[in-house]
């Protein structure tokens, strides 16, 4: 089964291939830059994503689907602001997204209100008080799939907390007004192909679970395209947490549901996980990069200061190669390698951890580490490091009109999470127990080697990679909102797309379309995307040592927007059939 999630992982579904132009940024986009751009970019002619930027004169919601996106409108234009937008996006992502929408699963905000306070809200899935250090190895020592597959793998779920203590603390309109949309979707909607394909292509995970089964494969294939989906029983889930709050899920009748199904799959979660349940809130990762403002997820998410040690890294030098040169992408390579390193050794749920935060960001240790980069040669990543990252997380980017800016990113894990569907609830619960080092030391879903800062105890939350950021211009203006899933490539997608915006002054719609690469320290290999990098560019970074692997799809959706002259700029990434709208 790892197997197969693996493969999925790796498999992103191309939704658009018309021919793109890479050399067109739009004049007014260009911020001031001091870095120097060295060579001619050497995207391949295969590559043909392009994206289809959407404008706006107020307000932005991006989202992976575009139900999702325009119940956030909706709000949006009823009065609502950037918080009420993202919680009805949340909602009608569960129904619409069920791969990744997540009332079963956790998730990271980053807002910066117009005033331009920066808050960052942590709703990760929290191990159940039942979890132990080895709980996924067998009496040899080897790691099972049940950190992966069914009610073993779910940690306790934090969306509806988080969702409900974003809005209590930045919210406006009425609660049950932003559970709307979500409800009217779950009554019945229409659903898409590419909504279709991803349970045909989950068909095996889903079927093992009957809950999932009825809910997912009626007539045992999934929904249709182009036919009405109704979903009775999330309709009345989603009902009672528009009545009651987040008491009747972490409480009432849906937690017994949710402790009901724990005890029919052999799981750990207990009313007692459940009422322990909080959201907290963080201080957000606030790095600099020439003169930009950018702000992200701390642990336990490791997105924040993995991006801000490679975007350090990245800032010393004053002349940059350009896009899809050899020397580019070995630069870009090299930084991530470091970051990574750093990551899986020392990161891990604050509370339980002690970690060297200010110094891994800051100037001076990114100095010493870009003078160990070889610019013609590879650095092994060494193997003693290893003392100890299916497809669905979802990232929504939402700007009000009042200029409150909501970056997201949400996961169930793997697609449709654990598989398993609460009975008589209708939500799929989360496998993040995975993102845990199970056996510290060993590759987990992603191939991620971490260490005993993010292994498994009682209460403690699995380190993340979701990377939600808010970039600000060198005035200190919204400039960006910005996010992706993709498991460890979250971090190097969202920093390559801020680089080509800021370094390589591409328009963010051909920001987001570029190709993009991915090293996370081990496995010691750099990942491109099929067609990413031209065959002259493969062979000259195997030349300075690289070992080079194409993956079979792509990585990352990426949801963002810009701020320009004219208003707001949202693009959905190109790779998948998600939505950008504004008014
Ligand atoms: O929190 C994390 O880092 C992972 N659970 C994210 C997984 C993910 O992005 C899978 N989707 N593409």
């Amino acid at each position: 089964m790892k197997n197969i999630l693996l493969l999925f992982v790796a498999t992103l579904t191309l939704s658009c291939g018309v021919s793109r132009a890479h050399e067109n940024p739009a004049p007014e986009l260009l911020p001031a830059h001091t870095v120097v751009i060295r060579g001619t970019r050497t995207i391949p002619p295969a590559w043909t994503l392009r994206s289809k930027p959407a404008t706006a004169q107020h307000a932005m919601v991006v989202s992976a689907h575009p139900l999702a996106t325009q119940a956030g409108v909706e709000i949006l234009k009823q009065g609502g602001n950037a918080i009420d937008a993202a919680v009805a996006v949340a909602f009608a992502l569960e129904v619409v997204l069920p791969d990744a929408g997540n009332i079963g699963g956790g998730g990271f905000i980053v807002h910066r209100s117009a005033a331009g306070e920066v808050l960052a809200l942590d709703y990760r899935e929290a191990a159940p008080a039942g979890a132990t250090h080895d709980m996924y190895l067998d009496s040899a020592g080897n790691v099972t799939d049940k950190s992966l597959v069914g009610h073993l793998a779910a940690g306790v779920p934090g969306s509806v907390a988080g969702l409900y203590a974003a809005w209590k603390r930045l919210g406006s309109l009425p609660w049950p007004t932003l559970l709307a949309p979500a409800i009217r979707l779950a009554n019945g909607h229409i659903v898409d192909s590419a909504r279709s394909r991803d349970i045909t292509n989950d068909r095996e995970l889903l079927a093992q679970f009957p809950a999932s089964r009825a809910q997912f494969l009626p007539n045992d294939s999934a929904p249709a395209p182009g036919t009405l989906w109704k979903q009775h029983d999330l309709a009345r889930t989603l009902q009672l947490i528009s009545d009651s709050g987040p008491d009747v899920f972490y409480r009432g009748q849906i937690a017994d549901l949710i402790v009901a199904e724990m005890q029919r799959g052999g799981g750990l979660i207990t009313k007692n996980d459940l009422r322990a349940y909080r959201a907290k809130w963080r201080t957000p990762v606030e790095l600099t990069y020439r003169g930009y403002t950018i702000y992200s997820m701390p642990p336990p998410s490791s997105g924040g200061v993995t991006m801000g040690e490679i975007l350090n890294i990245l800032e010393g030098y004053d002349t940059i190669p350009a896009l899809g040169t050899p020397a580019y992408e070995h630069l870009l390579a090299e930084a991530m390698r470091r970051a990574f390193i750093d990551r899986n050794h020392w990161l891990g749920d604050p509370d339980f951890v002690q970690m060297p935060i200010e110094r891994l960001l800051s100037k001076s240790y990114a100095a010493s580490l870009r003078s160990e980069i070889d610019p013609q040669h590879a650095t092994p990543t060494p193997p003693s490091i290893t003392t100890g990252g299916g497809v669905h997380t979802t990232h929504y980017s939402i700007v009000d009109a009042k200029g409150n800016a909501a970056s997201v990113t949400t996961t169930l894990n793997g697609g449709f999470g654990s598989g398993v569907t609460v009975t008589g609830a209708g939500f799929l619960l989360n496998n993040e127990m995975d993102d845990f080092a199970s056996a510290p030391g060993k590759p987990n879903m992603y191939g991620l080697v971490q260490g005993e800062a993010n292994s498994i105890a009682p209460g403690k939350r699995m380190l993340s990679a979701m990377t939600p950021s808010i970039v600000l211009d060198r005035g200190g203006k919204l400039f960006m909102v910005v996010g992706t899933p993709g498991g460890p490539t979250i971090i190097t997608t969202v920093a390559q797309v801020i680089l080509n915006v800021l370094d390589q002054r591409m328009s963010l719609a051909d920001a987001v379309a570029a190709p993009r690469i991915h090293h996370q320290a081990l496995p010691d290999v750099i990942h491109y995307e099929r067609d990413g990098l031209t065959e002259a560019t493969v062979r000259a970074l195997e030349a300075m040592g690289h070992r080079m692997e194409m993956r079979r799809g792509m990585s990352g959706i990426v949801a963002a927007i810009q701020h320009t002259a004219g208003g707001w700029i949202g693009v959905a990434d190109p790779r998948y059939a998600g939505g950008a709208l504004g008014y």
